[in-house]
């Protein structure tokens, strides 16, 4: 006799079915997390800050969308709660009140057409990614400056220019770098205007900001990341052409108006970190995204970072996230680039072929070279979809060490945490855990994944179920307890 099937017997085909809930409305919470399967690690206290954006009620871009914090916080008696709170921007609250879209954004135009759009820059949503500086979080998006918000009741302060030093037309990128041994964060911005630029800043551990220098680009429409050695600031340029009456006039939003221009190559720009004359340099066209890590050997900067042949790979599914399938572009992979300003000349290799992005090392290597970065990654070469699995590199033997969470499941940025001494780290890399969040397509619900840095194919020591959706998150970072 046939037996009735559990709907959940046989898991859907890896389909947008595995990942789409990652684009369901986040609530506000508070809550004890109760369910953990798994031994928390000892010495693992602190808290986890992740920044993504929290509703797509009226986007048309999975990069749009207000941007939201979650809080993971472990404490020292084993317990943990989970956090999610509205950056309370400009714009959320406006539009909270209004119940209604009232702001274009960088992938999504205000309804009423042309005019409704027109000479109106994308709003600022804060959504991409929150770093701990000066007993504050802050959040981040590179079409803004930064919101302060309270790390603890995540209460939202004033959207920041630095003391006036920060010029209202030049944004704050979401992706600065911290030097380790000084705490300065190193980090750029688009200055927008009839002189586009790249203005680069460091912000000392009293967020105090001092200018670098600036570097002129005209054209540029997308600079996302950068690299950070002892010596350089090197910025990967792609060419992603704006079309500038498209965005002015209101025909397009920001990231359909962009164009793939490959012939124009790959635009390398230099700057020390002492501030100082660009360097320019070539090489041939690819989307560089994410940056893993920097560092100078003799004369030759060393760049790891994460490279796709072309902006289709995310442009794609992140313009039509709600019908694409994704499965036809498959990101690229890793890639280094060696680069002697002196002679003026770039030379590439590619360090892993499978599809990885996210990238994160250990942060006490920055600057310095990590030997490991941690990725959210597929499981073969070519294939497409939201990362399924969790991928740590070694750079320099290009061994790989890959735990694949299933292909119903979808795996954020997983966060390096330091093994501290009173728990036995040693201080090496490498010597501690990856945690980052884990979407489970059948269920709807965010896990929190620790995995031990040293064993990633065994899987997670101990997993952190929320019981509730967590959604999209891009970029966040983990903050010791005191
Ligand atoms: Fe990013």
């Amino acid at each position: 006799m046939a037996t009735a099937q559990s709907p959940l017997a046989t898991p859907p085909a890896r389909t947008a079915e595995s990942w789409k809930g990652l684009f369901d409305t986040v609530y506000e919470c508070d809550k004890v997390v109760s369910d953990i399967e798994g031994q928390l690690p000892k010495g693992l206290v602190g808290t986890l800050y992740r920044n993504g954006p929290g509703t797509h009620d009226w986007t048309e871009s999975f990069f749009d969308g207000d941007g939201m914090i979650r809080a993971i916080r472990i404490g020292e008696d084993g317990s943990v709660r989970y956090q999610a709170k509205y950056v309370e921007t400009e714009k959320y609250r406006k539009e909270r009140a209004a119940n209604k879209q009232l702001y274009r954004l960088a992938g999504t135009n205000r309804p009423g057409g042309m005019l409704a759009n027109m000479f109106r820059p994308p709003a600022h949503e804060a959504n991409t990614s929150v770093i701990h500086m000066a007993d504050r979080i802050w959040a981040l998006e590179e079409g803004g400056h930064p919101y302060e918000m309270d790390p603890e009741t995540m209460t939202t302060g004033e959207m920041t220019d630095f003391g006036g030093k920060l010029h209202a037309r030049t944004a704050f990128s979401a992706h600065p770098h911290f030097d380790p041994d000084t705490g300065d964060c190193f980090g750029f911005g688009m200055h927008f205007g009839a002189k586009q630029a790249l203005k680069l800043f460091r912000v000392d551990p009293s967020a105090r900001l001092h200018h670098i220098g600036e570097i002129p680009i005209s054209g540029a429409g997308f600079v996302h990341d950068y690299a950070l050695s002892k010596q350089w600031m090197a910025f990967f340029i792609p060419p992603m052409i704006p079309s500038m009456s498209k965005i002015l006039f209101g025909t397009g939003t920001f990231f359909n108006s962009l164009n793939w221009e490959p012939e124009r190559g790959l635009k390398i720009v230099l700057m020390r970190r002492s501030g100082g004359e660009p360097i320019y340099l070539e090489d041939e066209a690819c989307l560089a995204g994410h940056v893993i890590g920097a560092h100078d050997v003799g004369g030759e900067l060393i760049v790891d970072l994460c490279r796709q042949p072309e902006w289709k790979c995310m442009g794609e599914p992140a313009a039509n996230f709600r019908t694409s399938d994704w499965a036809g572009y498959g990101l690229g992979g890793v890639c280094r680039y060696r680069i002697d300003p002196a002679a003026g000349t770039v030379k590439k290799e590619e360090l892993c072929e499978l599809p990885a992005e996210f990238p994160r090392i250990d942060s006490r290597r920055e600057g310095v070279g990590a030997r490991y970065g941690y990725f959210a990654a597929n499981t073969r070469a070519g294939e497409g979809g939201w990362f399924r699995g969790v991928l740590k590199l070694d750079m320099e033997t290009g061994a790989t060490d890959l735990f694949d969470h299933g292909e119903t499941k979808a795996a954020h940025e997983s966060v390096f945490v330091p093994r501290p001494a009173s728990a036995g780290g040693t201080g090496e890399e490498d010597d501690g855990w990856l945690i980052g969040f884990v979407h489970d397509g059948l269920k709807s619900e965010t896990d929190v994944a620790i995995i031990d840095a040293r064993r990633v194919a065994d899987g997670p020591v101990c997993t952190l179920r929320l019981r509730e959706n967590a959604g999209i998150t891009f970029h966040g970072t983990w903050v010791p307890a005191a």
